[in-house]
């Protein structure tokens, strides 16, 4: 059907965001990776993981200061570093270190290996993950950014892997599904995954992002937060 999984090919972009690289690779969002904006980005995210607007709709925003162009954006245009792109990510190496865009099995190990000896991750072990990840990248990149606005960004996004793969209402996502996301970019829907009943929205989001933000023990490395408003 029109959402099957299929690879990107050689003309197709994709970024560092695991979330939009699926819903492109299942044909919610055009598969090029190309001329997204508000409402494409809105009809896929609740089409393809039944997230509702007010949980999207502030990243889309910073996405459109990623380009010069004012009216779309690509899934490569996100990469940018400082507007949502950020360090010490679940699945990506640092800007500053070398490629910020790709999937890196080295750095996904943290997650992958996270809560051992059951099925499942939840809100307990991502905040764990993500103390760990930033411990990591403090000490492998000297020049980490790491303010409220990138810890903020960073419990949202790993509430956002627990409630689309997941639970939203209890943060618990079972690993397998949890690891074909970010390692495949597809939908685990031949291994038992279907799309949340529950929509997933800034009242679902919030406690989880709290719960996580909780259990990460996280302090700044300093810095003033700001956000970078366009490529040059
Ligand atoms: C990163 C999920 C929507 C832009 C991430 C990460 C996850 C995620 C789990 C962390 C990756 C990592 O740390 O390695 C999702 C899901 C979405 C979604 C499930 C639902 C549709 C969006 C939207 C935007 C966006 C709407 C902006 C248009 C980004 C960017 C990153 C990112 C730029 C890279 C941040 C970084 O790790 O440095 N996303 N996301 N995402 N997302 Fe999304
Ligand atoms: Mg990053």
């Amino acid at each position: 059907n029109d959402h099957q999984w299929i690879a990107p090919g050689p003309n197709d972009l994709r970024g560092p965001c695991p979330g939009l690289n699926t819903l492109a690779n299942h044909g919610f969002l055009p598969r090029d990776g190309r001329n997204l904006n508000m409402s494409v980005i809105l009809d896929a995210g609740f089409n393809g993981y039944h997230m509702q607007p007010d949980g999207l709709a502030l990243a889309v925003k910073a996405a459109t200061f990623t380009t010069d162009d004012p009216l779309t954006f690509t899934l490569d245009d996100i990469k940018l570093h400082g507007t949502i792109e950020h360090d010490a990510s679940l699945s990506r190496n640092d800007f500053a270190l070398g490629d910020n865009v790709h999937f890196n099995e080295t750095i996904f190990t943290t997650l992958a290996d996270s809560n051992p000896g059951v099925d499942y991750y939840n809100t307990t072990s991502a905040g764990q993950v993500q103390q760990k990840r930033l411990a990591d990248a403090e000490i492998a990149n000297p020049n980490i950014t790491n303010t409220v606005k990138e810890f903020t960004i960073r419990s949202r996004e790993s509430a956002f892997y627990l409630s689309v793969m997941g639970n939203p209402l209890t943060g618990v996502a079972p690993k397998k599904f949890v690891q074909i996301f970010f390692r495949e970019e597809r939908l685990p829907i031949a291994e038992g995954w279907r799309r949340s009943d529950t929509p997933i929205n800034g009242s679902t989001l919030g406690p989880l992002s709290d719960a996580i933000a909780e259990q990460s023990h996280w302090t700044t490395s300093g810095g003033c937060p700001w956000i970078r408003a366009g490529p040059e």
